[in-house]
C-alpha cells in the first residue's frame, strides 16, 4: 500500500533535514527523501554541507592552520620544532571521519523524531488533494502520498562553459578537499568563498597557489574597507596570488599538468601550467530530475524555485527552502527557511529575517559581516556614523599573535541604530553573533558600548568600535 505522510522532504541538506525534524517535532507524520551517495556508494545524509562543503572545508581549514602555526608561529612562542611535516593522508582521514560522524548522527536525529528517512532521487508524479512523489534507487522504485512537500534540493557547482572536470587535473569542490598530494602549483578560478577557503588550505599545506578572477574588483558583495584590507592580506603575507580582472580563454587538461591561457585586464595573454585547477565559479539551483513540471512548479530564467517570502512556492502546499530559493546560499539561512516552513504548515507565524544574516569567510584572518556595507549605505543615501577598531590595539589579539585586521560598526547618524557590522580578523566568525543579536534586538551603538565586554577578550574590539562610532574609543 502506497505509504501516506504529512510533510514529504525531498533533500536531506541542512534545509531539508532540519525541516523533517521540526516538521515531526511539530507533530506531522514526515519522510525525508535523499538520493547524496558517500565515495563508498552508501547512503550519506546531509548533503553538500555535511558531504563536500561546510564541515569537510572547516576540517581542513583547522589542520592546515595548525600545520602552518607549528612551522611558522610555534617559535614567536619560544616553541622549537623540529622536521614538522604533513601526513596528508591522515589530515584526509581526520575530515572523513569528521563527516562520517555528522551524516550518521543525521540518521540518529531522524530515529529519534521518528521522521521516516527514504533513499533515492524524489520527483513529482502528480498533484491533487495529496501529492504523488516517485523515489527512485536504481532499479527500486516507490511511490508516497503527502498532503505538503518541502523542496529542499540544493545547489551545485557552475561549470565553466567548456571546460570539463576529469576529477584528476580540473576539479570543482569535492575534488579540492580530497586531494591526496599536495600540488606544487594549484590554480583557481574564481577569488570567492570557495577559491579563499581552499586556495588558502592547499597554499598553508606548501602549493604555491594562483587565483584567477573574472571581475575587476575584489570580493565586490563585501564592505569596500574590509575586501581591501583582505586583499592585502591575502596577497602579502598569507602568499595567495590573487590576479583579478582575468578571462579565461583555455584549459587543456594533461596527463601530468593543466595548461591554462587567460587574457588579463591589459588584453595580454598568459600562459601556465598547473598541477591541478580548482574551478570555483559559484554555484546553480539544483531542481534537475524533479519533473517540476508534473505540478506546474514555476522556476525562474536563473533556474531557481520561485518563492515568496513565506517560502510558497507557485503551488499550494509546495515550499521550497536554501540553496534552491532565492537569497545566500547558506547552510544557516537553509535550516532556519526549514524551521520557519515547517512552523508556517502548523498554521505558526514565523519567518527568516533575510536582513541579519550572518556571512563568514573562513580565511585567516577571518571575514565575517552583517547587515549593510558602508558603500550600499551611500549608494542608498542613508545617513550613517562608523566606528573602527584594530586587533593591534587588542591584548586578546597580541597574545594570539593574531593582530591582523579591525571591526567595523555602521550606525545611523539620527537613530544610532546599528545598521552592518564588518570584520577582518581572529574568529570573526564567533565575534559576528554579538552584533546579529544586537541587530536583531534592534540595538543601538551606544547599547553595545555601555554593555561591559570582559577584558582581555576579542570581544572587546566590538565594544570599542561602538565607542568608535561617536569618536569615544578609549583605548586607540
Ligand atoms: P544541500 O546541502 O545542497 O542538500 C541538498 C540535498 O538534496 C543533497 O543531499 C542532494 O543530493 C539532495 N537532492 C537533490 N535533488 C534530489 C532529489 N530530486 N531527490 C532526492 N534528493 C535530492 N555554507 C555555510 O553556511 N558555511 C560554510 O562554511 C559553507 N562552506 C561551504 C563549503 C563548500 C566547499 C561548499 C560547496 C559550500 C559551502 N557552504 C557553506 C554552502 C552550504 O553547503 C549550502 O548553502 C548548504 O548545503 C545548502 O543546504 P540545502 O539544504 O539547501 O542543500
Ligand atoms: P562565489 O560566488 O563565492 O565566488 C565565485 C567567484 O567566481 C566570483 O568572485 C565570480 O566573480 C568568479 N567567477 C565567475 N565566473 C568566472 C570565470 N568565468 N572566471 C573567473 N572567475 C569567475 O562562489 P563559490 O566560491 O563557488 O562558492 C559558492 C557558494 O557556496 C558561495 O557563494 C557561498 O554561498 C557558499 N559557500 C559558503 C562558504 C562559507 O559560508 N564560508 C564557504 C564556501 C562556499
Amino acid at each position: 500500500m502506497t505509504q501516506q505522510f504529512d510533510v514529504a522532504v525531498i533533500g536531506a541538506g541542512p534545509g531539508g533535514y532540519t525541516a523533517a525534524i521540526r516538521a515531526a517535532q511539530l507533530g506531522f507524520k514526515t519522510v525525508c527523501i535523499d538520493d547524496w551517495k558517500n565515495t563508498q556508494g552508501n547512503p550519506s545524509l546531509g548533503g553538500t554541507c555535511l558531504n563536500v562543503g561546510c564541515i569537510p572545508s572547516k576540517a581542513l581549514l583547522e589542520s592546515s592552520e595548525n600545520y602552518e602555526r607549528a612551522l611558522h608561529k610555534f617559535a614567536d612562542h619560544g616553541i622549537r620544532t623540529k622536521g614538522v611535516s604533513v601526513d596528508i593522508a591522515a589530515m584526509l582521514a581526520r575530515k572523513d571521519k569528521i563527516v562520517d560522524t555528522f551524516t550518521g548522527s543525521i540518521a540518529l536525529l531522524f530515529k529519534k523524531n521518528k521522521v521516516a528517512s527514504l533513499h533515492g532521487r524524489g520527483s513529482f508524479v502528480s498533484a491533487g488533494e495529496r501529492f504523488t512523489l516517485q523515489v527512485r534507487d536504481g532499479e527500486r522504485v516507490e511511490e508516497i502520498e503527502a498532503t505538503h512537500v518541502i523542496i529542499a534540493t540544493g545547489s551545485v557547482a557552475r561549470q565553466l562553459p567548456g571546460i570539463a572536470l576529469d576529477g584528476e587535473r580540473v576539479l570543482d569542490n569535492v575534488g579540492a578537499l580530497s586531494m591526496t598530494e599536495i600540488p606544487r602549483k594549484l590554480g583557481v578560478v574564481g577569488a570567492g568563498v570557495i577559491g579563499l577557503e581552499m586556495g588558502s588550505v592547499w597554499r598553508r599545506l606548501g602549493s604555491e597557489v594562483a587565483i584567477l578572477e573574472a571581475l575587476p574588483s575584489f570580493l565586490p558583495a563585501v564592505d569596500e574597507q574590509i575586501a581591501k584590507e583582505a586583499f592585502r592580506v591575502f596577497n602579502g603575507p598569507l602568499d595567495l596570488k590573487i590576479h583579478t580582472g582575468v578571462r579565461i580563454a583555455d584549459v587543456k587538461a594533461g596527463k601530468k599538468s593543466v595548461a591554462v591561457s587567460y587574457a588579463d585586464r591589459d588584453g595580454t595573454t598568459h600562459n601556465v601550467e598547473f598541477d591541478k585547477l580548482i574551478i570555483a565559479i559559484g554555484r546553480v539551483p539544483n531542481t534537475a530530475g524533479l519533473n517540476s513540471d508534473a505540478i506546474g512548479l514555476r522556476i525562474d530564467a536563473r533556474g531557481y524555485i520561485e518563492v515568496d517570502e513565506h517560502n510558497h512556492t507557485s503551488v499550494p502546499n509546495v515550499y521550497a527552502i536554501g540553496d534552491v530559493v532565492r537569497g545566500p546560499m547558506l547552510a544557516h539561512k537553509s535550516s532556519e527557511e526549514g524551521v520557519a516552513v515547517a512552523e508556517t504548515i502548523a498554521g505558526e507565524a514565523s519567518h527568516v529575517n533575510m536582513d541579519t544574516i550572518p556571512w563568514v569567510i573562513y580565511t585567516s584572518p577571518e571575514i565575517a559581516w552583517v547587515g549593510k556595507t558602508e558603500q550600499q549605505l551611500k549608494s542608498e543615501g542613508i545617513p550613517y556614523r562608523a566606528g573602527r577598531f584594530p586587533f593591534i590595539a587588542s591584548g586578546r589579539a597580541r597574545a594570539l599573535g593574531e593582530t591582523a585586521g579591525f571591526t567595523k560598526m555602521l550606525a545611523h547618524a539620527e537613530t544610532d541604530r546599528i545598521l552592518g557590522v564588518h570584520i577582518i580578523g581572529p574568529y570573526a566568525s564567533e565575534l559576528i553573533a554579538e552584533a546579529v543579536v544586537a541587530m536583531e534586538f534592534g540595538a543601538s551603538s551606544e547599547d553595545i558600548a555601555r554593555i561591559v565586554h570582559a577584558h582581555p577578550t576579542l570581544s572587546e574590539a566590538m565594544h570599542e568600535a561602538a565607542l568608535g562610532v561617536h569618536k569615544r574609543t578609549l583605548n586607540i
